[in-house]
């Protein structure tokens, strides 16, 4: 419907239709979320419709700090050490629901398990207060696209929505999300915390989610193979365009490229850029009935979050 610059008016108007049940779309430092009032099974339903979201998949409860966290989820020893190292920031947490947790059963798809995140946003974390209430938020796209980093993607992919303009996402990709359950804490998505930071923190290494099972995109819907999708066909570790290709290049090279990640080989920047750089590829690709095609991208640091969006993208 509209975007609106996050200043204090807006972010008070959001808080308004937020406690009425509607949804806006917020920008948080990983990428646009659509938000919605957790605790109203409606608005939770209309985020599902908007997205067009399989019901199995669980949605990320979003909470201004530790104390509103505390109340909607049980934090064990490996949950309270990750939320004081990285809280605020591009982390999800999945732990026990509380008992008497005021978020809406839809939100956690049945579980009884519950996906929560603080976000360091300065506009997310304004928003949060003036709502009062924890926020479920989705990426702002329909179910298996691109994740928007800007809000002019929203608009463009959901143009009904009202979109709270916070600039362009500095991570540029989702948080990581770590399970801690009863057992070792689970490596659940690849995201804009890398692993090797994580394990640090813990002093123990993450382990992997089961098999690629049902029981297992239970688990981790974000997992699913095809996810994250251009409309365009994408080819992986392209050394070169082939004909009808357009390239997206990484690193210093001397190839023709449409866009590159990062020309430096910093893989940050290449994080931060990928969504809007498969978002304009993929457009200007279909205008020209042309593929898309990527250079190899190093798998270290926040490489295997890059690396496991790209893999969905073109499977
Ligand atoms: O950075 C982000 O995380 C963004 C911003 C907006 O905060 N949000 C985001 O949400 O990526 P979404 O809904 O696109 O991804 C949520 C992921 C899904 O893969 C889902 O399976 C997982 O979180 N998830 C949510 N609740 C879960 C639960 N109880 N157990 C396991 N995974 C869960
Ligand atoms: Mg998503």
């Amino acid at each position: 419907m509209a975007l609106y610059p996050a200043n204090a008016q807006a972010i008070a108007a959001c808080a308004d239709k937020l406690k009425q049940g509607d949804l806006v779309a917020l920008p948080t430092e990983t990428v646009y979320g659509l938000a919605g009032d957790a605790t109203n099974g409606e608005a939770i339903a209309a985020i599902y419709a908007t997205k067009a979201r399989p019901q199995f998949n669980p949605l990320i409860c979003h909470v201004a700090d530790m104390k509103a966290a505390r109340a909607i989820g049980r934090f064990n020893d490996a949950a309270e050490k990750l939320a004081a190292a990285f809280w605020p920031g591009p982390l999800t947490l999945v732990v026990p629901r509380q008992a008497d947790c005021p978020v809406d059963p839809l939100a956690s798809a049945g579980l009884d398990t519950i996906a929560l995140r603080v976000p360091a946003h300065e506009t997310a974390q304004k928003l949060l207060r003036a709502v009062a209430r924890p926020l479920v938020a989705p990426s702002a796209n329909p179910s298996g696209r691109l994740s928007p980093s800007s809000a002019a993607h929203v608009s463009e992919m959901l143009p009904d929505i009202d979109v709270l303009d916070g600039g362009n996402c500095s991570i540029g990709m989702e948080s990581s999300i770590v399970g801690c359950l009863d057992d070792a804490p689970l490596w659940l998505r690849a995201g804009g915390l890398a692993r090797k930071d994580i394990e640090a923190c813990l002093g123990v290494n993450l382990s992997e989610p089961p098999e690629e099972t049902a029981q297992q995109a239970r688990l981790a819907p974000g997992r699913l193979a095809r996810h994250y999708a251009p409309h365009s066909n994408l080819r992986l570790n392209a050394e070169t365009a082939r004909d009808n290709e357009l390239l997206i290049g990484f690193g210093a090279t001397a190839e023709p490229c449409f866009a590159n990640l990062s020309a430096d080989g910093h893989l940050s920047e290449a994080a931060a850029r990928l969504f809007s750089v498969l978002h304009e590829a993929d457009k200007a690709a279909q205008q020209s009935g042309q593929n898309l095609a990527v250079m190899a991208i190093p798998t270290d640091g926040l490489g295997e979050a890059i690396n496991d969006r790209l893999a969905r993208a073109a499977a």
